[in-house]
């Protein structure tokens, strides 16, 4: 796509706009003092061309073109403006630190506010814990004005500029950003961005018969284009509704609805829905966002005859909204929430798109092969594909508030001869506790009858064995539940990128069922593992011999070993084969220190060969730095069920 375009003719084309535009804008902002203005323009001057491109690109058709695009300089300028000092001084530290998401200090947490504290003032309250975790960036779930009753969590948003009152304020949103920053902790808010709820003001507005605002939606007046497109997208809920449309019979229109039949499309084919979007995004880091997670990125744009999920225009939306924010608030990166096949994923990542990316893939996989006890698959796929682009960073997790979804690819698997859909489907089997060698409580989420698919909801302790160990009141397997988690978190906390701890892993929570006694949550299996706070359960962290406290201290172990070793900044990481399909092993390598990590998938012993460590430089003596031990390798490295380690004494 690129290629098509004359670059001179582009340079000239958007040099020209520009002096055009500025003066304008500094008749407009006239009272802004000189030096300030310069500074601000300096940024603005060097991010101008790439956004007059991709905005040319998205939106040149229009004939209001350049109303649109002063209307964006001019909504940018006024953002910058209410900036405050000290998000501006943070905006300076970022510029000279600009990969600083890349640092071994960040460790995240990802909370909802009501169920971890009941509000933003208890969440303050909170911090001490937080920081004992080691955590420096937390999540905040959707926290916004959204419909009583079923709002899908809280993504379908019905004003980004309010809170949901039984939470609290903006303003004290904007102080916790503050407290928050304060103690060394970032924030990360969603920008939920592909919809609104259909009570947004554009909605109730459309619904009254506002066209200007049906503009900002998707509606069509009868079933004739919403066929064409049918045959190619697939629905994203079907236990929801069928297809993505949903009528509303007030307007008589059929509405775009990807998710559920409340959470309205937005038409970003409209420019003015880019200038709005732009604004509440710029208002969202005005109030101290640090991290913005741009949900469900894949479905911005639609295109008839396509599938209507990861098409060129939403990379380059997504891009243009990265331009307006290097103007604005340079303080701020994004996040992608791309939950699709790997190949998509990773081209949402990049500098000038999003610089953070959750890493699906990582996340299925470590699952995966905690049920195949084997590590290969695992391996072959981070080897192709754990590496990123200069300056980015994966996001790792275990668990979410979301469910666990199989999106790897079928031709990694049958690269190494897995046959992917019967993985899946052993997966699923396996999650859901109904094969013979499974040890996890899981619930299958968004279950196809017809073609046996589905994703899975369960907490990550339930998960990983706990739930039924606790049960059968087997020590063995609390053993070996407690390690499986440790070994997942492991992995996370050293592979390279942002780890993010799901509030209540660290504290072994189970799979809560009460869900199913709200009729606004029962049938969507994800509240299984949403689950208010249970801190008298977290007064158990203290006790070495609870489960609680077992994973608690592993964790903070974990943090502390990250946190202090140079081998966990901004390093870069070498998938290796062991010579044990059971273990996974990877080298960290930083100029100042180099480690090699090991995890063992087996709920058996496993050795590594002497001679394979030396062959990849190790010496024959080493510390593993998770058990605090010197081992020497003789003949082999034994290592213990689901055990991992970090061994120091690498190659240099
Ligand atoms: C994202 C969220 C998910 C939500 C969906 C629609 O995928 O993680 O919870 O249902 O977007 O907003």
């Amino acid at each position: 796509m690129e290629s098509s375009y004359d670059t001179s003719w582009f340079d000239r084309h958007s040099a020209s706009s520009f002096m055009r535009l500025m003066p304008r804008l500094r008749a407009r902002f006239k009272d802004i003092p000189e030096a300030d203005w310069q500074a601000y323009t300096m940024r603005l001057e060097r991010h101008f061309p790439r956004l007059f491109r991709l905005l040319h690109r998205l939106y040149s058709s229009h004939y209001d073109f350049f109303y649109h695009l002063e209307n964006l300089l001019t909504t940018a300028t006024e953002m910058w403006i209410q900036r405050s000092d000290e998000l501006k001084a943070l905006d300076a530290i970022r510029e000279n630190d600009p990969n600083w998401y890349q640092s071994h200090s960040l460790i995240g947490y990802i909370l909802y506010v009501d169920l971890f504290a009941g509000n933003l003032g208890s969440v303050r309250a909170r911090i001490p814990y937080l920081k004992e975790l080691g955590v420096t960036y937390l999540h905040l779930m959707p926290l916004f004005k959204s419909p009583a009753g079923d709002n899908d969590g809280g993504y379908a948003i019905s004003s980004y500029r309010e809170v949901d009152e039984e939470l609290g304020t903006m303003a004290q949103l904007a102080e916790l950003a503050g407290d928050l920053r304060n103690h060394n902790i970032s924030l990360c808010l969603d920008f939920v961005f592909n919809h609104t709820s259909d009570e947004h003001e554009w909605a109730k507005k459309a619904l009254a018969g506002d066209r200007d605002c049906q503009e900002y939606y998707r509606m069509y007046d009868d079933r004739t284009i919403p066929d064409q497109y049918e045959k190619t997208v697939k629905s994203v809920f079907p236990d929801e509704h069928p297809g993505c449309f949903t009528y509303r019979n007030r307007i008589k229109k059929w509405v775009w609805t990807t998710f559920k039949n409340y959470q309205w499309d937005l038409n970003y084919e409209n420019p003015a829905v880019f200038n709005r979007m732009a604004e509440e995004l710029m208002f969202l880091g005005n109030q101290g966002v640090e991290i913005l997670r741009l949900d469900a990125v894949a479905f911005l744009w639609k295109k008839l005859g396509t599938t209507c999920e990861n098409l060129p225009e939403a990379h380059l939306l997504i891009q243009a909204f990265n331009a307006v924010v290097r103007i604005v608030a340079p303080a701020m990166v994004f996040k992608s929430e791309a939950i699709v096949h790997p190949d998509e994923v990773a081209r949402y990542i990049s500098e000038d798109e999003c610089q953070v990316s959750y890493n699906p893939l990582l996340m299925a996989l470590l699952w995966s092969s905690l049920a195949s006890r084997d590590a290969k698959f695992l391996r072959h796929c981070l080897q192709k594909r754990f590496a990123l682009p200069q300056g980015c960073a994966w996001a790792n997790y275990v668990r979410c508030h979301d469910d666990i979804g199989w999106t790897f690819s079928d031709d990694d698997a049958r690269e190494i001869h897995i046959d992917p859909t019967a993985h899946r489907k052993f997966l699923i089997e396996f999650y859901t506790g109904r094969h013979a060698a499974s040890f996890a409580s899981g619930l299958p989420f968004q279950e196809n009858p017809t073609t046996g698919d589905a994703r899975i909801s369960g907490s990550c302790a339930s998960l990983a064995g706990l739930e039924r160990a606790l049960q059968e009141n087997n020590p063995a397997a609390i053993e070996l539940a407690i390690r499986r988690i440790l070994l997942l978190y492991g992995v996370i906390f050293t592979i390279g990128g942002v780890p993010l701890i799901y509030a209540g892993d660290e504290i072994a929570v189970l799979n809560d069922h009460s869900y199913e006694k709200d009729p606004e949550k029962d049938g969507d299996t994800r509240w299984v593992h949403r689950a208010v706070f249970n801190w008298e359960k977290a007064e158990l962290r203290t006790q070495p011999d609870t489960p609680e406290g077992r994973v608690f201290a592993g964790l903070l172990k974990l943090a502390r070993v990250r946190q202090n070793n140079f081998a966990f900044t901004r390093s870069e990481t070498e998938i290796i084969d062991t010579g044990n399909e059971h273990v996974l092993g990877y080298f960290r390598q930083h100029q100042e220190q180099n480690v090699l990590v090991l995890a063992n998938f087996a709920e058996s012993e496993q050795p590594i060969a002497a001679t394979r460590l030396r062959q990849l430089g190790l010496r024959r003596t080493f510390t593993d730095i998770i058990a605090g031990k010197n081992v020497t390798a003789a003949a082999t490295l034994l290592m213990e069920p689901c055990q991992f380690m970090v061994l120091v004494g690498a190659r240099g």
